[in-house]
């Protein structure tokens, strides 16, 4: 797995996604820049998530509201309380880690444990293996299981309670050690407030102490009734938006899936208070299956429904993601009820209720959010689309099967020749195509590398022109995921590259 992750991040630079942030100075610990592809690649995520969002639900519209905000924004929705981690040192290596998470990462090798005994039988009972009734009576399964769940439960109350003590406690009695140098000299655990703070305006006396956002959701309801009123919004509907957020994360080399400055893809869905509980159903539903709907594996996904709640929530779950280092959070689904309208009614002394014609009454909408990262989610499609395969020749290829919808490249035109006018035709090809598609040309080396290349880059489609072309005006289309060749007219190749990897 160790080994698999690492491929991820040399691939990830190799080939033009992600860069480490300011690399000529060393970098930046936590910081990343998106490369040629990887802008790409996450902008067709973005798009594909709010076409199936905004574009898709009548109900649901986006917006897009700026990182600074009023300060009060930030004491309102309790961020200035309650928006801390749970610290820990280690008095030996100087080192500070997260204290949940350290806990969260022993419950994961348990969950690992158990992933390798489902193997175990599965290798052994073979098609008559039936998982579900392996993990109901498996007795060593059932233990680990127990021993997980009661760590985890613990971990929740502790820190609902604010019992950092007790979360020491637990470290202690796990003997959890420093995970890289093994030491187990803790200090005590301290919160620690996770927003960056700057401020407004030139002059000392007038600058405003501000934060930059570490949400985009606040955007959102500060702006709920302009929205609602001028776009004549009728409850239930749903306010969607992407952007930068910003938190002063303590971490411990995740590469993307934990950054400092990363983007959110919200939608709060403002509903009436005591139907959130069916929306927030629904959301859950509706959510994983956009996941599903890109076809990485429906075994890769599962909910882990929250003890700990978030100081604004009275639901929640995560949508976990197989990633290289194990199952975590890519996307959180919260019924946060009118805690956030609620409160910035309370600190800015202005309404912000709707009026319900079908009640004839007027109250605080709750609210069921969707908060997807749009980092974590590059992370999923990117580790879950590498692949080493061997092929049926002995050789082996490297590809990058990502969902065709997603590709950056949907497909490169190869003039099998640098002569016979060859060239010519294939620059004419990308040069009908641009216009639809993000197209490359290439034809550099033998057009057996130029295909390992494409593989490895990720593009669905290599469009070859040879000197059949030059009499039939036909052409081989290549398909990245099974390596199959067709001889297709070049008038058919616009409705084949879209018919796969329209959004
Ligand atoms: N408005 C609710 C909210 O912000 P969250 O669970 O704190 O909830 C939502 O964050 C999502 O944002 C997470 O599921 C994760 O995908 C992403 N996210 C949070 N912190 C992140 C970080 N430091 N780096 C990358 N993505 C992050």
């Amino acid at each position: 797995q160790d080994e698999h992750f690492k491929k991820v991040i040399a691939h990830a630079k190799e080939y033009g996604y992600i860069f480490p942030s300011s690399e000529i100075y060393d970098g930046l610990s936590a910081v990343y820049d998106y490369a040629q592809n990887g802008a790409e690649l996450k902008k067709n995520i973005r798009e594909y998530w709010w076409k199936a969002m905004v574009q898709m639900h009548e109900n649901i519209v986006g917006i897009d509201a700026a990182i600074f905000m009023h300060p009060t924004t930030w004491k309102a929705s309790g961020h200035v309380d309650a928006f801390n981690d749970p610290l820990i040192d280690n008095k030996d290596s100087k080192k500070r880690y997260r204290a949940d998470v350290l806990v969260e990462d022993y419950v994961a090798k348990i969950e690992a444990k158990i992933e390798k005994e489902v193997a175990k039988a599965q290798k052994r009972f073979g098609d008559s293996f039936d998982k579900e009734q392996f993990l109901a009576t498996n007795g060593r399964v059932i233990e680990y299981q127990e021993r997980a769940d009661t760590i985890l439960k613990r971990l929740g109350k502790s820190l609902e309670n604010e019992d950092l003590a007790d979360v020491r406690a637990l470290i202690d009695e796990l003997e959890i050690a420093d995970p890289e140098t093994g030491s187990k000299n803790w200090t005590d655990v301290k919160q620690f407030n996770l927003m960056f703070g700057t401020k407004l305006g030139a002059s000392a006396d007038s600058a405003m102490d501000l934060y930059l956002r570490p949400e985009t959701a606040q955007g959102i309801f500060v702006n709920f009734l302009n929205v609602q009123k001028t776009g004549r919004m009728k409850i239930p509907f749903g306010i969607a938006q992407t952007g930068k957020a910003f938190r002063n994360e303590i971490v411990a080399r995740q590469f993307i899936f934990r950054q400092r400055e990363f983007e959110q893809m919200e939608m709060q869905f403002f509903v009436r208070p005591g139907e959130q509980k069916k929306w927030y159903e629904t959301w859950k539903e509706n959510r994983l299956k956009w996941h599903l709907s890109l076809g990485m594996g429906q075994d890769n996904y599962r909910f882990h429904d929250h003890e700990k709640l978030a100081h604004y929530a009275d639901a929640a779950t995560d949508i976990e993601f197989r990633f290289p280092f194990g199952f975590k959070e890519l996307e959180g689904i919260h019924s946060r009820t009118d805690f956030d309208l609620g409160n910035h009614e309370k600190f800015s002394g202005k309404k912000l209720q709707y009026f319900d014609p079908e009640l004839n009454e007027s109250y605080v909408p709750y609210v069921v959010e969707t908060s997807i990262g749009l980092d974590r989610m590059f992370l999923a499609v990117f580790s879950n689309a590498l692949r080493d395969e061997e092929l049926e020749n002995g050789s082996t290829r490297t590809v990058l099967k990502i969902p065709a919808v997603l590709a950056p490249t949907k497909a490169a035109v190869l003039p099998l020749l640098k002569k016979d006018g060859l060239p010519e035709v294939a620059r004419k090809i990308v040069d009908d195509l641009k216009w639809d598609f993000m197209i490359q040309y290439d034809d550099k080396d033998a057009v057996g590398r130029r295909y390992r290349r494409q593989d490895a880059a990720g593009t669905p489609f290599c469009i070859t022109v040879d000197h059949q072309t030059l009499e039939d005006d036909t052409v081989t289309i290549r398909h990245r995921d099974t390596m199959e060749q067709q001889r297709v007219s070049i008038s058919e190749l616009r409705g084949i590259i879209a018919r796969e990897t329209d959004i």
